[in-house]
């Protein structure tokens, strides 16, 4: 009889697991956390390029963005995420999760060294978009497959 009870509560539990991940996607959660990145980095680039005026609080603000964004990323990669809704992950995420959750903290540092000295003129947004771009581009050219151009 406890063990039949037992069994009930597993079962249960994992219904409710399954339930949440359905309503929190991983797969859609990641990827709406890059396009935040995008868009922050976006940001800061048209500031670079003189497309946009230099505003520090945005600036900085873009920054906390990527540095929010990064914290936790790579935990959205559970097992069963590999495919589906045209995830860019590529196969290698699953090999090398280390190298991978690597590669997250390092944006996040990126992102947390700006935050320590804040932005105050347009040399300072160039330095972000440095130290922070390069870590986009580590991560993505391991475990990123981009499917659409
Ligand atoms: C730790 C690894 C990692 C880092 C660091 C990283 N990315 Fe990504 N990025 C990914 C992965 C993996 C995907 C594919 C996710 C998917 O489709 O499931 C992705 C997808 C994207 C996408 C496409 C999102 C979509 O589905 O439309 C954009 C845009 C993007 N990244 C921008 C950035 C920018 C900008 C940075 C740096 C600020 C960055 N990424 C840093 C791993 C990373």
């Amino acid at each position: 009889m406890k063990r039949l009870l037992f069994a009930g509560t597993t079962i249960a539990v994992l219904t409710a697991a399954a339930a949440s991940w359905a309503a929190m996607d991983p797969i859609a959660t990641r990827q709406a956390v890059m396009k935040n990145n995008g868009a922050a980095m976006g940001a800061l680039a048209g500031m670079a390029k003189g497309e946009a005026p230099f505003d520090a609080n945005a600036a900085n603000l873009a920054v906390r963005v990527l540095f929010n964004g990064a914290v936790g990323f790579t935990d959205l990669f559970p097992d069963g995420t590999q495919t589906g809704m045209d995830t860019e992950a590529s196969p290698k995420i699953w090999e090398d999760m280390a190298g991978f959750k690597a590669k997250g903290v390092a944006l996040e540092e990126a992102a947390a060294g700006v935050i320590a000295t804040p932005i105050t003129d347009l040399d300072g947004v160039k330095a972000a978009l440095g130290a922070i771009g390069k870590t986009c581009g580590g991560c993505h050219e391991t475990y990123r497959v981009k499917k659409d151009g």
